[in-house]
């Protein structure tokens, strides 16, 4: 994930609080033209949800984050994840998806990551999916770590830099709560156990839907 804020725009980010009724509108409208990482960008910079509005698609698990999923069409999902203190996912891809974050409440770190060695490189060249060569020698490199606020700032994925991971550090001391926009929606995605040297296929599935 790479991180901005809204630059060179005179636009305050995070500046104008709309219903997230609205904000659904908004996203499902831009959808049906051509997506780019900027023009979703621009809109997530702009606005700001009331937490009442968010209040009704978080759900909780002890033992894992929950996807509470409010928007998707064919294009564009958006969903809510809500983080237990300690929670931390595996190292993961996109399979190429754009993807948006923004934290609003509580504080998440995002460490992104790359690739530094695989023993089957050969099947990593694969159309339209990542790999899941069966690998038995991974390495990855740490390229840098970004602790996120709420509504501080917007947190992409895009398809250079994919493998990342979200902890809930329990230093932080609570739960928290982030804002997720992806295209094209996926249902499954690439995990790294980096314990037993593997990757593999996780399908994903929602915890909560509208
Ligand atoms: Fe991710």
């Amino acid at each position: 994930m790479e991180s901005s804020s809204a630059g060179q725009t005179s636009v305050i980010p995070f500046g104008e609080t709309i219903s997230l009724e609205q904000y659904v509108r908004e996203i499902e409208s831009l959808s049906k033209g051509l997506i780019t990482k900027q023009a979703i960008a621009d809109l997530v910079l702009r606005y700001r949800i009331p937490a009442e509005d968010l209040a009704r698609h978080k759900s909780w698990n002890p033992a894992k984050h929950t996807r509470n999923l409010i928007f998707r069409n064919s294009m564009i999902e958006l969903m809510l994840i809500c983080w237990n203190s300690g929670t931390v996912t595996p190292l993961h891809t996109h399979n190429g998806q754009l993807g948006w974050m923004v934290v609003v409440e509580g504080t998440l770190v995002v460490e992104n990551y790359r690739m530094k060695h695989c023993n089957k490189p050969e099947n990593q060249q694969v159309v339209g999916i990542d790999c899941v060569a069966g690998a038995t020698e991974i390495e990855m490199e740490l390229v840098n770590t970004e602790t996120v606020t709420p509504w501080s700032a917007l947190n992409t994925v895009d398809k250079t830099q994919t493998i990342h991971r979200i902890l809930n550090p329990p230093e932080h001391g609570g739960p928290a709560v982030s804002l997720h926009i992806y295209s094209q929606p996926i249902d499954s995605c690439v995990v790294f156990d980096m314990e037993q040297q593997r990757c593999a296929r996780r399908d994903l599935s929602y915890d909560t839907k509208p």
